[in-house]
């Protein structure tokens, strides 16, 4: 059977309110409740379901992706059901479908909107097809914790580049059309702060003020809302004492009230329920009285709603306008999907085959996404045809299943080519593969094949080495206190450093590991994270020279896990360090006296910036910066001014820059970071070709939440820097004023 590609035409705003409105009326309180609540699919036709189907208690389905089977929940929902109304299917279509792109943490070190845009697209594309209508992506919590697993599915610690990156995403999700046969439903997620758990461990206490939420964490969410994003998805977290999804001053003051937000808040998974556990609702009516009333409009997996809402009705706890209110915003995507028209498909082939234009996106976006982040003495690219005899070696090197990453629900192992398999076919003939795992896998301790590894070092000129963490040291509830090299992994390197050979790490991971050790134990480091069905080809490529790399850190990379948090964007400080002014643990004098070394904020044992900065990525060819030139140094509130600057690639090979622009508000009501990244543009230049690049900010962009709760721009002067990464020094400096 072929799909059918046809869709029909969308209901314009003013049919989708007549209708809702229509059917609204038509509708007990019972089957509006029952459209409240999501229910969990078990890869089987699941007979309570279906019963509950039929008697109007569910408007959601999740995690069921078998064809047939949500088919047949469709029609028991539109022909057994008192109203007929179909149900919207969830799934975390995270990063791909069946074709799986790198972790969204390596998605965002691509730097490229339009790459996240057409990964999104491809990845809707696949999901809709077996009959998915709505995803819980993209997620845009800002983290500056490696520890959390979760940070394996952000767009790292930056506001400004998740904003721009997650609303890419919801484009490439929903198009302008929700009912095309290629689009899914977004969900902004998770609403919000989970990225600042306590220690990085998952769903900890969250305490933050409202300044960093605001000027930090929901600078992303408010643009997935302007981007029109179809729904919201609260958080685990416990935020300063009121659970996310009990709290009436995320999802109700600024969500509603201040961003006129118009989508549908979905809760996570059991989240109303576990706000007994939290100890915050007694049991589980106020627990549902509590999140209604804070503005949850769909419950996922609990049935809290399904058990409660009619009897808080009753008793005048809840307003049945509210009920009314979810209701309507939930049939209004629904609407606007199309179901009502098309619930029901045709079973799609069965995914036997890759589409070539799909492992293309996947190959871009890994491609871009690997970030160089050492290279001594220039030892990549290697030239394949001077090579005799190449070790490969590492738990990661030939292992399809853990390149696929986190949320791999659906990615199909089998299309996946790994690092070796790539080699295998682009190393010339004559070249000798001596491949050795080393270790069974990334946590192992046991060194008996530490022996072979070395044998394979020893015959080679040149040894790559594929090292890492499984994918299931990251993603949700994994999170990690020590984030080094699990196992004996920097043993087997050590032990491989000391040959003397060449040597090229290739690490994949799910989050920044702390790599201080590599700066000794290898030439040169390719940061690849988990890059999906395509990532075998991608890093080969880059390694042999056939392409340059460009991926650039989306995230810092502490030294050492005792850094955390180490962020670029931080405040000043009184006595902020410089490297005049630190002093290692080992340089101070036994019985030094407390003050001699200075007071200055560092880590005696770590030093005060990170192993790898923001933003920062190497290149096998060199870019030249010219001087930033100011189109005016003064500029009045509710202006614009143009900044320039122009870069020439001066090395002998073509390779993109990502040219980003940071600002310094250097005095304000409310301190501001040392640093803000406000513009960036990716540029491809050819050997000895230059560009101009101007970039454009107004004043809106210099607003930020300060003193007496207001946004505002404050007039006074500001630093402009403009360069390859977070410490970019190429500066200028304007006034903004009143
Ligand atoms: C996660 C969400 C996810 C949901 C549905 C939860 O455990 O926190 O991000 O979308 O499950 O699978």
């Amino acid at each position: 059977m072929t799909l059918n590609q046809t869709h029909p035409p969308a209901l314009n705003d003013a049919e989708v309110e007549k209708r809702i409105k229509t059917l609204l009326n038509r509708m007990t309180l019972p089957e509006k409740i029952g459209q409240m609540a999501q229910w969990p699919g078990h890869g089987k036709l699941d007979g309570d379901l279906c019963d509950a189907i039929r008697k109007g208690q569910v408007g959601s389905v999740l995690n069921e992706v078998d064809t047939e089977i949500l088919n047949e929940y469709q029609r028991i929902a539109l022909e057994e059901s008192r109203l007929g109304i179909p149900l919207i299917i969830g799934r975390d279509v995270i990063h791909g479908f069946h074709t799986m792109l790198p972790i969204p943490l390596g998605q965002a070190a691509t730097w490229s909107p339009e790459l996240l845009e057409q990964g999104a697209h491809m990845a809707a594309r696949e999901a809709r097809e077996v009959g998915i209508h709505w995803t819980f992506a993209p997620m845009i919590d800002i983290t500056r914790d490696p520890r959390w697993g979760r940070i394996a599915e952000s767009l790292g610690e930056d506001p400004y580049l998740t904003s721009v990156l997650g609303a890419a995403m919801v484009k490439g999700f929903q198009g302008d059309d929700l009912s095309a046969d290629d689009r899914l439903a977004a969900c902004a997620k998770h609403f919000a702060a989970y990225g600042y758990s306590e220690a990085g461990r998952d769903y900890a206490y969250v305490n933050l003020n409202e300044h960093e939420l605001r000027n930090i964490v929901l600078r992303p969410f408010k643009a997935a809302a302007a981007a029109g994003v179809a729904s919201f998805m609260t958080g685990f977290s416990d935020l300063n004492g009121v659970p996310a999804s009990a709290n009436e001053f995320l999802n109700r003051q600024i969500l509603r009230a201040e961003w006129d937000y118009k989508g549908f808040v979905v809760s996570d998974w059991d989240s109303i329920i576990q706000l007994i556990t939290h100890g915050f609702s007694e049991n589980e009516k106020e627990a549902a009285a509590a999140a209604i009333n804070a503005g949850v409009n769909m419950e996922m997996t609990s049935r809290s709603y399904l058990h409660h809402l009619e009897e808080l009705i009753e008793e005048g706890r809840v307003d049945e306008e509210l009920i009314d209110e979810a209701v309507s915003l939930i049939l209004r995507i629904k609407f606007k999907l199309g179901l009502f028209e098309k619930a029901v498909i045709e079973a799609p082939q069965p995914a036997d085959v890759p589409r070539p234009e799909h492992l293309d996106i996947a190959y871009q976006t890994a491609l871009e996404s690997v970030v160089l982040l050492k290279n001594d003495y220039h030892v990549l690219p290697l030239n394949r045809h001077a090579q005799r005899n190449v070790a490969v070696i590492g738990p990661l090197a030939d292992d399809a299943y853990e390149q696929l990453g986190t949320w791999t629900f659906d990615g199909i192992e089998a299309w996946t080519e790994t690092p070796l398999a790539a080699l295998r076919r682009e190393l010339p003939e004559h070249v000798q593969i001596h491949y050795a795992k080393g270790l069974s896998h990334t946590r192992s301790y046991d060194r008996s094949g530490f022996g072979e590894a070395l044998e394979a070092a020893s015959r080679s000129e040149t040894v790559i080495m594929f090292m890492g963490e499984e994918a299931i040291l990251s993603g949700e509830a994994h999170s990690r206190a020590d984030i080094n090299l699990p196992g004996a992994q920097n043993e087997l390197l050590q032990e491989l450093s000391r040959l003397g050979k060449t040597t090229v790490l290739v690490i994949m991971a799910g989050r920044p590991l702390t790599l201080d050790l590599t700066r000794h134990t290898t030439n040169a480091l390719l940061y690849a994270w988990h890059p999906g069905t395509m990532g075998g080809k991608a890093i080969v490529d880059l390694i042999l020279g056939e392409k340059t790399p460009s991926g650039k850190l989306p995230v810092s990379f502490p030294k050492h896990v005792g850094q955390i948090p180490i962020y670029y964007n931080q405040r000043s400080s009184g006595r902020p360090a410089s490297r005049d002014s630190y002093v290692h643990i080992d340089e101070i004098p036994v019985r030094a006296p407390q003050t001699s070394v200075g007071n200055y904020s560092f880590h005696m044992d770590a030093g005060f910036e990170p192993l790898y900065p923001f933003g920062f990525g190497l290149s096998y060819t060199q870019f030249n910066f010219g001087e930033v030139y100011l189109e005016k140094e003064r500029f009045a509130m509710g202006e614009t001014i143009s900044i320039y600057i122009d870069i020439t690639n001066v090395g002998v090979r073509e390779g993109a820059e990502v040219v980003q622009l940071y600002v310094r508000d250097r005095f304000a009501s409310i301190t501001r970071p040392v640093r803000e990244l406000k513009r960036f543009k990716k540029v491809l230049l050819k050997p000895g070709e230059w560009q101009r690049l101007s970039f454009e900010l107004t004043s809106a962009d210099l607003e930020y939440f300060c003193k007496n709760k207001r946004w505002k721009a404050e007039p006074g002067d500001f630093d402009v820097w403009i360069g390859s990464d977070s410490r970019a020094h190429h500066h200028a400096q304007f006034t903004l004023t009143a």
